[in-house]
């Protein structure tokens, strides 16, 4: 058993579990953390099935409840929201329960929100099972439910007891959801540890093979800086801004592409155009986007986007961010591979004939 990473918020602390073959320590790992807590599972359905209904020994059995969704972002909704709060009080859940997400960030993102809004809040283990959610989506406490106006727009602050990454389980996950978390990867080392970044070059062929003990150490590592960033600043005034680098531009190529961009292959694209925007500004050398470039290519992600669109959309995207009202389009942007701008406070504004030229770099 190797020592958990510890992430620190203003409420307290908590251990990150980073070890192939944690999974079978779920029961114990929640009776630690849930001590004299009804626990109840939600599931993504598909995960459930995988992990739970077959893989495990007999010994490692869950034997709690479980409630499972359907796998999928549309289930990160007021709907499933709603069925599974329910399902929670017909059952007799009380202020004593305690909730454990397992799936990817959808299971954790909606299982988390459930387990902050009921009974006015209860514990919550996070299980997170796809790379994106390991690395990123279950560490740093942010939950919460889509809306048809947009992403995210529903939610809470409500930080986990505990989170249990266990990477032998992403030997299962999609070629495309796998290679999606590695973009994330290739943030952490852009926006805080050059090492890092240099040492996922150098492994990126054990990397694509998904070797388990490269995985553990890349899992670890990223959950360590992502630790180390929220733990100053749990909400997003400050420094924590920085986990945003490439995803101004993301977010706003995922509602234009209307999601048939992964994350993470969104993400590649707005790393490689908000390097070239730190360029264009001064801020930063060619050679960041250089090097940006040449890692996510090695991974297998994206450097441009494959189909028909104009620098204009995009930014009209930014503009239209339900997040961004009344506010200006503000980037988080790099100095060098390792460290982040940070003269302005941790993000910048651009004129916007320097958005469009740096979209011009990728569409
Ligand atoms: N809270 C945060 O800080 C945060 C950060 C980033 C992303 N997110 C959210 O995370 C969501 C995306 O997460 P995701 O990419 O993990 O998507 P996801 O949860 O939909 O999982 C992707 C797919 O992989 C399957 N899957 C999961 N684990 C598997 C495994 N081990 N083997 C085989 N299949 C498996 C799932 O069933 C699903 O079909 C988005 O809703 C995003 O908004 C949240
Ligand atoms: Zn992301």
């Amino acid at each position: 058993m190797t020592e958990p990473v510890t992430v620190t918020h203003a409420l307290g602390s908590y251990p990150v579990y980073v070890e192939a073959g944690a999974l079978a320590r779920l029961p114990a790992i929640a009776s630690h953390h849930l001590a004299g807590l009804r626990s109840a599972m939600i599931a993504d359905d598909t995960v459930y099935q995988l992990y739970l209904e077959r893989k495990l020994g007999p010994g490692d059995q869950w034997r709690g409840e479980a409630l499972t969704f359907p796998a999928g972002e549309a289930s990160k909704s007021r709907e499933w929201w709603a069925r599974l709060t329910d399902g929670l009080l017909e059952r007799g859940y009380g202020r004593d329960s305690g909730i454990i997400a397992l799936g990817g960030g959808v299971a954790g993102d909606l299982a988390g929100f459930v387990a902050a809004t009921y009974m006015r809040g209860v514990p919550c283990i996070q299980v997170p099972t796809t790379l994106l959610a390991m690395l990123d989506a279950s560490v740093g406490g942010k939950t919460g439910v889509d809306a048809p106006q947009g992403k995210n727009l529903i939610g809470a602050f409500h930080p986990p007891v505990a989170v249990v990454a266990d990477p032998a389980v992403l030997g299962t996950l999609p070629e495309r959801e796998f290679r999606s978390g590695l973009a994330e990867a290739v943030k952490h080392g852009l926006i805080a540890d050059r090492d890092y970044f240099d040492w996922i070059g150098r492994e990126a062929d054990p990397l694509g093979r998904r070797d388990l003990a490269t995985l553990t150490r890349l899992v670890r590592r990223s959950v360590e800086i992502k630790a180390e960033v929220v733990g100053a600043d749990e909400r997003e005034d400050g420094r924590r801004a920085i986990l945003n680098a490439g995803h101004t531009v993301a977010h706003a190529l995922e509602r234009v592409t209307d999601y048939r961009l992964s994350h993470g292959e969104a993400v590649a694209l707005g790393l490689v155009a908000e390097c070239e925007l730190a360029r264009l500004l001064g801020m930063a050398s060619a050679e960041v986007r250089t090097a940006v470039e040449a890692l996510l290519q090695r991974l297998g992600l994206p450097l441009r986007y494959a189909g028909t669109l104009s620098p204009g959309q995009v930014t009209e995207a930014m503009r239209s961010d339900k997040k961004n009202r009344n506010a200006r389009i503000r980037f988080a942007l790099p100095r060098a591979v390792g460290e982040m701008h940070s003269a302005e406070g941790w993000t910048a504004d651009a004129p916007e004939s320097r958005i469009r030229e740096a979209l011009a770099a990728i569409i």
